[in-house]
């Protein structure tokens, strides 16, 4: 790739990627291509007009808060928006199918994520030629050539653009795209919050060339590489940090790592109260709040870490300005333990401090998930067993897969040892952290320091809340690129 680059033009990135597509309702219809691929590519080309890019899908949020503002004003009930985007991704199994032979330059997108569903951790077997087979769902065993996101204010939207997304592709008899499953998503009652309860989507990195400050308005949260080919795209795995040679179909486009996680919780939910000891000030709020990092409201416990404050979960400027830099934090965990999930895939000061020192631009991932499921029944919650499917379906945006997400989960989620502390191994991240070496592939885990007033205890977790059930790694090219490439 030239290192001429044009400036970065906002129009020409997928939506979703720098500017989450607006959404109460959200479907990821994962196809396969046809044999007769001519016919797929042409009606491919149908569907680019159709495809929000990041100047719309920030029109569409200026419209939203607008509507939003004049409802207010005027005293009248808020009606959402009739709003709909789509964007569209494919796996290397997609590239292949459709002759595009370049090499993407990403080892884990290559392999595609069940050959790496090992690497991160998910439970399975070996099958009868040997290969581990991760215990998922069938749809995700086989191959998957690519998925389109539909999202949209609700159910009766998404599905219409769905319905046309699927008309421009079959058009009677003739099927170029072959739907192997949808996945449905859709925003909580407690908007924003994911199913264990807490505030989720808080946290994002700026990215060059097109946030003109941090995200979301403090110093502390850094930049992010998520679009490949430009500056700062280069191998963080390897201690050169040599810039990757990509093709030039890559540029401006964005690796997509898509998990269909399920969620245990009410499991989650009796641990917390079986583990709590409100007697001595440890309670299940609180204890919760120390697995994840931040309390229900999103409160950092960094900052706040002894009682919830939901005024500052609300307030961009509050809620993400930390780096686990207060007096102590490197060395102890009275503010956030060590293996918190915040910390384990952001350890901010943990590595980019004075003590270690590592950039980690090239670790960052812009998250745009949904969740998925219903509500926890009184009768689930009464038994404390998960009886209906629910969870998140985890989409994230990043320069690279191998640099960032498959190392934030294998290398640091799953690793006991991180972040590196000179005392004592922080243990497993709680909430995603996974120890395949055990019985059917689910090992015992265990954490320290979740418990403020006695740091050394060990916490054993009894069972991995966050099952992973399938998922693919994607690339979603920007727009020229499908255009004049695809
Ligand atoms: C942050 C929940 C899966 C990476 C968060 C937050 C919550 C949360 C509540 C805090 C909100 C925020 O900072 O934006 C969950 C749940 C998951 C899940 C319930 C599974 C069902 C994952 C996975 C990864 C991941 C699989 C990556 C391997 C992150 C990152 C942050 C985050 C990078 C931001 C941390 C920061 O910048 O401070 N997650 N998460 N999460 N999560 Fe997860």
């Amino acid at each position: 790739m030239t290192s001429t680059l044009l400036p970065l033009d906002p129009a020409n990135v997928q939506g979703d990627i720098l500017v989450g597509l607006p959404k109460k309702v959200q479907h990821y219809l994962f196809f396969q291509i046809d044999d007769d691929v001519a016919a797929f590519r042409k009606r491919l080309h149908l569907l680019i007009p159709f495809i929000t890019n990041t100047t719309q899908a920030q029109d569409d949020r200026a419209k939203i808060a607008a509507h939003k503002k004049a409802a207010v004003e005027q005293g009248k009930n808020y009606e959402f928006l009739q709003l709909s985007g789509v964007n569209i991704a494919f796996s290397q199994f997609g590239l292949t199918k459709l002759g595009i032979t370049d090499d993407m330059g990403d080892t884990a997108f290559t392999d595609g994520q069940q050959k790496d569903s090992k690497n991160l951790g998910d439970a399975g077997a070996p099958g009868a030629d040997g290969e581990f087979v991760p215990n998922w769902i069938d749809a995700f065993k086989g191959q998957i050539h690519g998925v389109v996101l539909i999202s949209g204010n609700c159910d009766l939207t998404v599905t219409a653009t769905q319905a046309t997304v699927l008309s421009i592709f079959n058009v009677g008899a003739r099927i170029t795209l072959h739907e192997v499953i949808t996945l449905k998503g859709v925003v909580r009652p407690e908007r924003g919050h994911e199913h264990f309860g807490f505030r989720d989507g808080i946290s994002q990195p700026a990215v060059k060339d097109f946030d003109t400050k941090p995200n979301p308005g403090q110093e502390t949260v850094r930049q992010g590489v998520i679009l490949c080919g430009r500056e700062g795209d280069v191998d963080a795995n390897e201690e050169s940090e040599k810039p990757f040679n990509r093709p030039a179909c890559a540029l401006d486009g964005s690796f997509l790592a898509l998990r269909y996680l399920f969620q245990l919780v009410p499991e989650f939910n009796n641990f917390l109260k079986a583990s709590s000891d409100p007697t001595k000030g440890l309670t299940a709020d609180l204890l919760g709040a120390r697995l994840v990092g931040r309390w229900k409201s999103g409160a950092p416990v960094d900052v706040f870490p002894l009682a919830d404050n939901p005024a500052a979960g609300e307030d961009v400027l509050q809620n993400n300005n930390f780096r686990y830099d207060f007096p102590n934090d490197f060395e102890t965990q009275d503010r956030c333990p060590f293996a918190a999930h915040t910390r384990k895939t952001n350890p901010r000061n943990d590595l980019e401090g004075p003590k270690i020192g590592v950039p980690t631009e090239n670790r960052r991932i812009i998250r745009r998930g949904i969740p998925f499921g219903p509500e926890v029944t009184p009768e689930e919650a009464t038994s404390g067993k998960t009886l209906h499917g629910r969870g998140l379906i985890f989409a994230a945006y990043c320069g690279s897969i191998t640099n960032s997400f498959q190392f934030i989960q294998k290398s640091w989620a799953n690793k006991v040892e991180f972040p590196p502390k000179e005392h004592v191994n922080p243990g497993f991240d709680p909430i995603i952290g996974q120890n395949k070496d055990g019985p059917n592939g689910v090992g015992p885990r265990s954490m320290v320091g979740a418990n403020p007033s006695d740091q050394s205890a060990t916490l054993s977790l009894p069972v991995e809340w966050v099952v992973p059930k399938g998922g693919e790694y994607f690339f979603s090219p920007s727009i020229s690129v499908l255009r004049d490439t695809f």
